[in-house]
Parts: structure tokens; sequence; C-alpha cells
């Protein structure tokens, strides 16, 4: 069973940025399947979270700039800024809190949770106030 299978009702609107949160999905799913093995590889499992750090920075700076194309109010896109820049900070303390001894931590119910919902709720509760700047005809 995945981590998260995706659903229609996660779509922000643009299929770009539906597409990004597709592949994060697709990466905390990988990075749940190898935790969940019993003992996982350390090596591997950092491997992962580089590539999901590095890819929270390509994606954040790509919706930023796809708002701000679309004349997103700025007030809302430096508050999302914001949001995005602690969750940045939330997966880094993450890592080092769960990843940094001699091995990975257990995986624990309270791992599982960060997992499903580090970004989860971020889509539906923050990405999901700009679907109207893409799904709406709107006039200048
Ligand atoms: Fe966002
Ligand atoms: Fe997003």
């Amino acid at each position: 069973m995945p981590l998260i299978v995706w659903d229609h009702s996660y779509s922000v609107g643009s299929p770009q940025l539906d597409a990004d949160h597709q592949r994060f999905l697709d990466i905390l799913g990988r990075v749940y399947d190898l935790w969940r093995q019993g003992q996982p590889d350390t090596v591997a499992l950092n491997a992962l979270f580089d590539e999901l750090q590095s890819f929270t920075d390509e994606h954040f700076t790509r919706e930023e700039t796809a708002l701000a194309a679309r004349e997103y109010p700025v007030d809302l896109l430096l508050a999302h800024h914001e949001m995005h820049h602690d969750l940045k900070r939330r997966v880094v303390e993450f890592r080092t809190r769960h990843l940094s001894g001699q091995g990975p931590d257990r995986l624990t119910d309270e791992m599982i949770r960060f997992l499903k919902h580090w970004l989860l709720d971020h889509i539906m509760n923050e990405d999901m106030k700009y679907r109207p700047f893409f799904t709406q005809q709107r006039h200048a």
C-alpha cells in the first residue's frame, strides 16, 4: 500500500504544479517504503532526502514564479513564501533528528504522520488557495 495515492481532489489546477506534487508524493512514498523494511539503508535514505530537499527548492521556486506570473496578490504570495520557508526548515529538522545518529531511528507512527502530512496538508490548505488563478478566466 503506497503512503499516499494521488487523488484528483489534490489538483491545484495547474498540470505542471500537479505533476510536481505527484513527484513529491512519489519521493515521500519511496522514503516510507525503504524505512519500513526493517533495517533501512542509511545511504539510500540520505540519498532520498537529498532528492527531496533539492526538489523542494526547485518546486517552491517554480510555484512562486508561476503565482507571480498569474498576478497572485503580493501579500498572499509573501505569506506563501514564508510557509515554504517553514516547510524547508521542518524537513531539515526531521532529517537531522532521525538520520544523524549511527543509523536511522526506527520508523514510528509519528514519523509516518510527518511523511503523510508534511506536504499534503500544505497542498490542501495553502496551495488550494491559488487554484482559481489557474482555473478561472480572469480579466485584468
Ligand atoms: Fe506551496
Ligand atoms: Fe506546491
